[in-house]
C-alpha cells in the first residue's frame, strides 16, 4: 500500500488533533513538522516523536519529500502557506476559516486549480454524526422545503486570546472564528443555495473581559502580548437565491447566563434542533409530535477531525469527491466579509 506522506504547518493547539489523526491512520505516514515558534516546535516533535522539524514552510516544502499538508497557522497565513504548498505540488487540508479576505481565497482556489492538487478547507462540522443524520433525513424529503436556520454560538467568557484577539492574524473575533462554523453548517445543511445579501451587526463592548479573573475554554498555544481589538459579539442574517434565509449570533465575550451551541432548521414538512442533542419536529397522523433520536451527543467535537481528516487522506489517495472543497470555502469567505462589511455601513450588502 502507498503511504500518504504528510507534513504539518503551524504546530499549536489545533494541530493535535491533525497529529493525533494522522498518527492513527496506518495509510499515513506524518513525516515533518513546522512552525515559525522554534520552543513550540521542539515541543510537538518530541512529544509525537516526529523526526523532521522546519522552522520555515519554505524549507519544508523544499526538503521533506511529502504529499500533502495540514495547514494549521493563524488565519492570515492560511493563504501564503496554502499556495506556497500548493505551487510545491501538495495537497492540502487548510484548517477554517479559509482565509481572511475573499481575495486571499479565491487565489488559494486558484492555485489550487492551476497544479490540479485537493485544497479542502477544514469546514470540521460537516463531518459530525448529527450532520450526517439531518443529511439523511433531508434526503428522504423528512423536511420538506427548509426555508429558515438558525444558530446561536455564544460563549460568555471564551476569547482564546494569542493572536485571536489580534485583527491582524485574525481578521475578526468570533464571527470568523465560531460563527464560520455555523454559517458554514447551515448554509451546507440548507443545500448550498448562492448566498445573495447579509444585514449584520458587531459590537465590541467587553473586549477580552480584562475584569473577569479566571480563564476558561479553549486557548492559543501562541504567548505574547494580549490584543484584543477584534468583535465580540456579532449577529446577521443571510439571505439565499432560493429564498431561504438564515440567522446566527455568535460570541466570545457576552453577558449571557451560559454559554449555548445551538442550531434549527425549519422545513415546511419538519424541522430539527440541535440542543445539543437531536431534537425532529413535524406531524404524525395530524398531530404535532416531536421526535428524540438515540444517538451520540450533537454539537460535540468528538471523532469530528478524525472523520475530517480521514476524508482527506481518502480524497486524495482514492480520489473521492471532496466534501469540502475549495469553492465553498470561497463563499462562506464571501458572506463573512459582507457581514464584517454591513456592520460598518449599517446597510445590507448584496452579493
Ligand atoms: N476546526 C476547528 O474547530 C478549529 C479549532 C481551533 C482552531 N482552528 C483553526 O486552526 C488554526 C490555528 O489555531 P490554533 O488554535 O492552533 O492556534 P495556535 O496559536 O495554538 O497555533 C498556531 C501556530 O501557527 C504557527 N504559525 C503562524 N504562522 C506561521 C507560519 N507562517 N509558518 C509556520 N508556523 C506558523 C504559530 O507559531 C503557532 O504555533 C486557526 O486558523 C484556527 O481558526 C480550528
Amino acid at each position: 500500500m502507498k503511504k500518504l506522506r504528510v507534513g504539518i504547518i503551524g504546530v499549536g493547539s489545533i494541530a493535535h488533533e491533525h497529529i493525533q489523526a494522522y498518527q492513527k491512520m496506518p495509510q499515513v505516514e506524518l513525516v515533518a513538522l513546522c512552525d515559525i515558534n522554534t520552543e513550540q516546535l521542539e515541543k510537538m516533535g518530541k512529544q509525537y516523536e516526529v523526526p523532521q522539524l522546519y522552522k520555515t514552510k519554505e524549507a519544508l516544502l523544499e526538503k521533506a519529500d511529502i504529499d500533502a499538508v495540514s495547514v494549521c497557522v493563524w488565519n492570515s497565513a492560511h493563504a501564503e502557506c496554502a499556495i506556497a504548498a500548493l505551487n510545491a505540488g501538495k495537497h492540502v487540508l487548510c484548517e477554517k476559516p479559509m482565509a481572511i479576505t475573499v481575495e486571499d481565497a479565491q487565489a488559494m482556489q486558484a492555485a489550487a486549480e492551476a497544479n490540479d492538487r485537493l485544497l479542502m478547507i477544514g469546514f470540521v462540522r460537516r463531518f459530525g454524526n448529527d450532520t450526517k443524520i439531518i443529511m439523511d433525513f433531508k434526503e428522504k424529503d423528512f423536511f420538506g422545503e427548509i426555508y429558515y436556520g438558525k444558530a446561536t454560538y455564544l460563549r460568555r467568557h471564551g476569547n482564546p486570546e494569542g493572536w485571536f484577539g489580534d485583527q491582524s492574524r485574525s481578521g475578526g473575533g468570533p464571527l470568523i472564528d465560531l460563527g464560520v462554523h455555523v454559517i458554514d453548517l447551515l448554509t451546507y445543511l440548507l443545500g448550498k443555495s448562492r448566498p445573495v445579501s447579509v444585514y449584520g451587526a458587531t459590537f465590541q463592548k467587553l473586549f477580552n473581559r480584562p475584569d473577569v479573573k479566571d480563564k476558561q475554554g479553549y486557548i492559543s498555544s501562541t504567548p505574547g502580548e494580549i490584543i484584543c481589538d477584534v468583535e465580540d459579539l456579532a449577529s446577521a442574517m443571510i439571505r439565499f437565491e432560493n429564498g431561504s434565509v438564515i440567522s446566527i449570533e455568535t460570541s466570545f465575550s457576552l453577558n449571557v447566563n451560559d454559554d449555548q451551541q445551538k442550531l434549527e432548521l425549519f422545513g415546511t414538512k419538519g424541522g430539527a434542533a440541535l440542543n445539543p442533542s437531536l431534537k425532529l419536529s413535524t406531524n404524525i397522523n395530524g398531530y404535532m409530535a416531536d421526535v428524540q433520536l438515540k444517538m451520540p451527543t450533537a454539537l460535540s467535537m468528538d471523532g469530528l477531525f478524525y472523520n475530517e481528516i480521514h476524508h482527506f487522506v481518502e480524497c486524495v489517495l482514492e480520489g473521492k469527491d471532496c466534501l469540502s472543497p475549495a469553492q465553498d470555502g470561497v463563499v462562506i469567505t464571501q458572506i463573512i466579509e459582507a457581514i464584517y462589511e454591513s456592520a460598518k455601513t449599517g446597510h445590507e450588502v448584496t452579493l
